[in-house]
């Protein structure tokens, strides 16, 4: 097995795309988590570029153990002085130089000869190589470069002593087939290319990076250049799980090994869209929220009976805990039967159809259908809607130096309870008054009251959330006096759970 090289360039590259921009902290918790990823080399930034990256670059080198630590720097020697000052810092740091090698980057941009580019090149090679032994050049726009004038500059680079050649298809023009043949002539046609790790650097413009990294691969590459979640300018570079789950899932095609913790990947890439605030595009290959989830009956029947029908890799490959089956109007009934074992309903064959049915229907007009919807489906069709318990007398007395107070009746079949409790405030009170009628205590999540209606006589809606075995239940109660809907929502939480129970014993029973 031969190894790639995982170079990130998140902090550099990524970085640069428009709005994604971090500070020092920012970037040394994803140099972290890179670190853990199992990263060979960090592209820390661009020292030269800002005050601000030059902290981000000397902070990591500081702190991050592992990883090469390395800069960006024009051709140029107060750049290659400022990267370098910036990453002299980690134990295994790199310079990475680069100039555009295209015949309309030098024309255009750098206005300079082609001879000129190639003796600033080995002069910037050199001056690079005086500081640290790890030096990277980049061929700016190789893609587009004339194949005789890279190969001159990729011999003269290596002979100045770089120890990683880069070739990027820096505006992402290239195809697979294409870019695999330029790197097989530059291999058969460097003589002294043996001397260094090749190396390419793929954009995303026409959504080929990683096929195009890949077939570089394939053709001689050894190191290959890319981001978490394909950040980077534009349209991004070569996405990094992408390319390590390329080479992890099809082995035995490739033959290659990283040393990636494949594991690490959706934590990684999690970090990286919250820290940037660049979201994921929920079908992104690998990391997108849909890479795992089925919606399909077809397909979920499938990956019930056998997860590899329709998954190639494993979720826990990638740090997921499982994938998931989406309930939507494409779901079957082996979907919809785990989804209510799983939320602890036993229906009989009959009562079954009947909810997989109101279940289609629902979902023709929603576009998912949570485990709420399903429920109240259940409860809405089989569970007897009347309230369990009722409120029928509320009493209340609180004030600033009074201790609150709260009596409560409540009716059950027909028969009156009555209890009394002092708690922190009205609310409180009156819910450890229900609690002592019931004869349980319940776990209150969440608990919010708002105004529904306009004017002194607005009603008021209380919402609460209780949580019971595992599972939330929510209650709403309304009433132009908040007090009496406080205690009707928290009511009719607690119904809910009582109902749920009920239907479910009695299931169970029917069963039995
Ligand atoms: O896209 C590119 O060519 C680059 C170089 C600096 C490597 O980012
Ligand atoms: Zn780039």
């Amino acid at each position: 097995m031969e190894k790639i090289i995982i170079f990130d360039t998140t902090l550099r590259d990524g970085e640069q795309s428009p709005g994604a921009s971090l500070n020092t902290k920012q970037k040394l918790e994803i140099a972290t988590q890179l670190s853990a990823l199992g990263v060979d080399v960090i592209e820390a930034g661009f020292p030269a570029s800002s005050v601000g990256d030059f902290e981000a670059v000397s902070t990591i080198a500081k702190k991050i153990k592992g990883p090469v630590v390395c800069g960006l720097a024009r051709a140029l020697k107060k750049d290659i002085d400022v990267c370098f000052d910036a990453i002299k810092y980690a134990k295994k740091n790199r310079v990475h130089v680069f100039l555009a090698t295209s015949p309309i980057h030098m024309k255009y941009k750098l206005k300079m000869s082609p001879d000129d580019v190639f003796s600033r090149a080995i002069d910037a090679v050199k001056y690079a190589k005086s500081k640290t032994a790890d030096v990277e050049f980049s061929a700016e726009d190789a893609a587009r470069s004339e194949l005789d004038f890279l190969c001159r500059v990729v011999e003269g680079v290596i002979d100045a002593g770089a120890t990683t050649v880069n070739i990027p298809d820096t505006v992402g023009y290239s195809v697979p087939s294409e870019f695999g043949e330029i790197i097989s002539r530059i291999f058969s046609r460097v003589p002294n290319i043996h001397k260094a790790v090749i190396s390419v650097h793929c954009h995303n413009d026409l959504g080929l990076a990683t096929a195009n990294s890949i077939s570089a691969a394939i053709n001689g590459v050894r190191q290959i250049e890319c981001t978490i979640n394909g950040l980077g300018e534009r349209a991004g570079n070569a996405s990094l799980e992408e390319i390590v789950m390329i080479l992890n899932t099809r082995k035995k095609l490739f033959n290659f090994e990283t040393n990636i913790k494949t594991t690490e990947i959706s934590k990684t890439s999690k970090l990286v869209s919250s820290l940037t605030g660049m979201l994921i595009q929920q079908n992104k290959a690998i990391v997108g929220g849909n890479a795992f989830a089925h919606e399909a009956g077809i397909h979920q029947h499938g990956v019930l009976a056998k997860a590899q029908t329709y998954e190639i890799m494993t979720p826990q490959s990638i740090g997921l805990k499982s994938s998931s089956i989406v309930l939507g109007k494409h779901s079957g009934r082996h979907a919809f039967e785990k989804k209510i074992t799983e939320l602890g309903f036993k229906l009989t064959g009959k009562e079954f159809e009947k909810a997989f049915s109101d279940f289609k229907l629902l979902a023709d007009k929603k576009k998912n259908v949570y485990d709420e919807d399903i429920e109240a489906i259940i409860e809405n069709e089989f569970a007897e809607e009347k309230q369990i318990y009722e409120l029928s007398a509320l009493f209340i007395s609180s004030g600033s130096s009074v201790k609150p107070v709260a009596k409560i009746e409540l009716k059950k079949d027909k028969k009156i309870f009555f209890a009394d409790a002092s708690g922190d405030g009205p609310v409180d009170s009156s819910y450890k008054a229900i609690e002592k009628i019931i004869g349980r205590k319940f776990k209150l999540l969440d608990y919010s009251l708002k105004s529904v209606s306009i004017g002194k006589d607005a009603v008021g809606e209380a919402i609460v959330k209780i949580e019971h075995k595992g599972k939330i239940f929510v209650g709403r109660g309304t009433s132009t006096d908040v007090l009496e809907a406080s205690v009707k929502a928290y009511l009719s939480a607690i119904n809910r759970i009582l109902r749920t129970q009920i239907f479910a014993d009695k299931n169970a029973d029917i069963r039995r």
